[in-house]
């Protein structure tokens, strides 16, 4: 396995439709997933597109790291997931601000809307389907991700840019919870 380069913000492989994965059982698609969840950990993020390294294809990773869960919403703590070929169906037309950073976009965080309900579907890199329900912070991050084939960036989704900055300063301020 190897770590991967990260697209930051400006390469335009992230403004682009990414393209559907032909085979998802293909050996370079499974080399590629490890490869990704390897550079997500080692980035200390909590999801990764194709795009983000410069893959063109619909296929992301993600987790929900401990700590990351809003139980009062129902999501819980989830290992490395990858989802290849996805597609979302959203369940409620409610959206929260969610407080999201991208590894594109390093040092900056935001506060973007998000749908609070959503089902994903897919397939697993054994060409297994995948169909799951998604609330609280494992629905922002799908969302979040689904967005980068897209070639959409979270800024492109903000409502308030006043709910914008720097890490350090949001820390500071302890305005991002
Ligand atoms: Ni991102």
């Amino acid at each position: 396995m190897s770590i991967l380069k990260i697209a930051r913000m400006g390469h335009p492989v992230l403004l682009q439709r990414a393209e559907p994965v032909p085979d998802p059982t293909a050996p370079e698609i499974r080399r590629l997933v490890a490869d990704m969840i390897e550079t997500m950990e080692d980035a200390s993020g909590a999801g990764l597109a194709a795009p983000q390294v410069h893959m063109s294809l619909r296929l992301f990773v993600f987790r929900v790291p401990p700590g990351r869960t809003t139980a009062a919403e129902g999501d819980g703590e989830m290992g490395n997931t990858v989802v290849i070929n996805p597609e979302l169906e959203f369940l409620d037309d409610d959206k929260v601000l969610r407080w999201e950073g991208c590894l594109s976009i390093p040092g900056l965080r935001a506060a973007v809307p998000r749908h609070t309900k959503l089902r994903y579907t897919g397939v697993d890199t054994e060409g297994a389907p995948i169909s799951t329900m998604a609330t609280g912070f494992h629905a922002g991050v799908v969302q979040h991700e689904y967005d980068h084939l897209d070639g959409i960036l979270y800024p492109m989704r903000m409502s308030d840019f006043s709910l914008f900055g720097f890490n350090e300063e949001l820390l500071r301020a302890k305005a991002a919870l």
